[in-house]
């Protein structure tokens, strides 16, 4: 067993950790407050090659591993967690269904362009009536010629509004059940494609969550993903690799809001010394630096089962509810330890605990991740 990232790896978080610390934490605040979206970083991003890390070189990606790229989004979240969501949904669940799934077609349209940061991707599952259960979709896509015809609401659509292409997931066969979902991509601009509102979150401010709305949308034949009714099963291999994903973001916020506590408790002087000297504190700072530790090798190995082509499902749940519950206790013990500080807004952390709890929701629920382990756990 061998606990060394590769020369190439600590490369990769040197580079990502410096753009961080340079590029995306000053206005970090900022976009936070106004809700306002990087755009800028994310163009800069796709420059640098971080917006189709595991798109093959050949689809203008850069074709790196799991690994590195799970590295990438927890430097990213230490910093800003919305910058990270944006690059893992356009990385992950807009790029993987499409290698994975899709036509010689529709990687050379799309992913050159996403992978450059030129334009974005989202993906689009949830409806308002159809979360956890996600086979319970009401959209349908109904064959017309050489189109389909979409018509519902989804809902929850991270980079909703930013995005210019989405892959959405609709009913070709409503008596089918989930056999009779399909997965098309869909172009922004189509006619009877619109977005609803963006919504007003607690937290991860910095990126764009919408309702999509289809009326009558035609869409050509040729951006069905794989075969009809193969839908659900795109949906849940993508949100597999997701997983991984939002449990680097988790172990990122959970990273930094560690590294601002052991600063505070070792400035912040009571009773004539450091708070850190404290056990009350000290014992706080060590059972949080042990949790992240332990996300992170979760974390890692199952970014690292992914690289060696293994199955990634259950390892990737375990990764997602222990990272995202830890982003939640050490985001929350941050802002006790940094006291009535810790409770507004000038302070890092306060942001931090906002941002932590959409990593135990979104992706599959926290319990939608306990149903997955038990599942494998009591298969036969
Ligand atoms: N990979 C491939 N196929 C899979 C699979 C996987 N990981 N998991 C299940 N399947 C297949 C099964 O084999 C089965 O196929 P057959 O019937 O052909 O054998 C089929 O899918 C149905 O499986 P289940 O009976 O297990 O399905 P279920 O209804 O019990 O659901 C679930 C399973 C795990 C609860 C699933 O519905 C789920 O993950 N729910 C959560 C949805 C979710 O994560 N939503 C997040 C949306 S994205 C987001 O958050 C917004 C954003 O923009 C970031």
């Amino acid at each position: 067993m061998n606990f060394e990232l590769t020369e190439e790896q600590k490369m990769v978080q040197e580079t990502i950790r410096d753009f961080a610390e340079t590029e995306i934490k000053p206005g970090v605040m900022e976009r936070d407050e106004k809700a306002e979206f990087p755009t800028e970083i994310i163009k800069k991003l796709g420059e640098l090659g971080f917006m189709g890390m595991q798109v093959p070189e050949a689809y203008g990606g850069t074709g790196m591993d799991s690994l590195s790229h799970a590295i990438t989004l927890e430097e990213v979240a230490r910093v800003d967690a919305s910058t990270c969501v944006i690059m893992s949904v356009n990385n992950s669940l807009f790029s993987n269904p499409l290698i994975k799934f899709g036509s010689e077609y529709l990687k050379q349209k799309y992913l050159p362009l996403t992978s450059s940061g030129e334009k974005l991707g989202a993906y689009s599952l949830s409806e308002p009536q159809s979360g956890s259960d996600a086979k319970a979709m009401l959209a349908t896509a109904t064959k017309d010629g050489d189109s389909y015809v979409l018509n519902g609401v989804k809902n929850w659509v991270t980079s909703g509004i930013s995005s210019d292409f989405v892959v959405v997931f609709a009913k070709t066969d409503k008596n089918a059940g989930h056999r009779g979902i399909s997965a098309f991509v869909v172009e922004k601009g189509l006619p009877g494609f619109t977005t609803g509102k963006k919504e007003d979150k607690l937290g991860i401010r910095g990126s764009d969550t919408s309702e999509l709305i289809f009326e009558n949308c035609r869409i050509p034949a040729e951006n069905l993903i794989g075969e009809e009714g193969q839908g659900f099963k795109i949906a849940m291999a993508t949100l597999d690799v997701g997983r991984i994903g939002i449990a680097a973001q988790a172990l990122g916020i959970a990273q930094g809001a560690l590294e601002r506590s052991i600063q505070y408790a070792k400035e912040r002087q009571q009773f004539g010394k450091p708070i850190g000297m404290f056990q009350g504190i000290g014992f706080k700072l060590a059972d949080m630096a042990a949790r992240v530790d332990a996300s992170r090798l979760l974390v890692y190995r199952a970014a690292w089962l992914k690289d060696q082509g293994k199955t990634i499902g259950e390892k990737a749940s375990m990764a997602k509810v222990f990272a995202g519950d830890t982003a939640m206790y050490v985001a929350t013990e941050a802002v006790q330890i940094h006291g009535g500080y810790g409770y507004i807004r000038e302070f890092e952390v306060e942001r931090m605990m906002r941002d932590a709890k959409i990593t135990q929701i979104y992706e599959g629920t926290n319990e939608i991740q306990r149903l997955v382990i038990s599942r494998h756990l009591l298969a036969d």
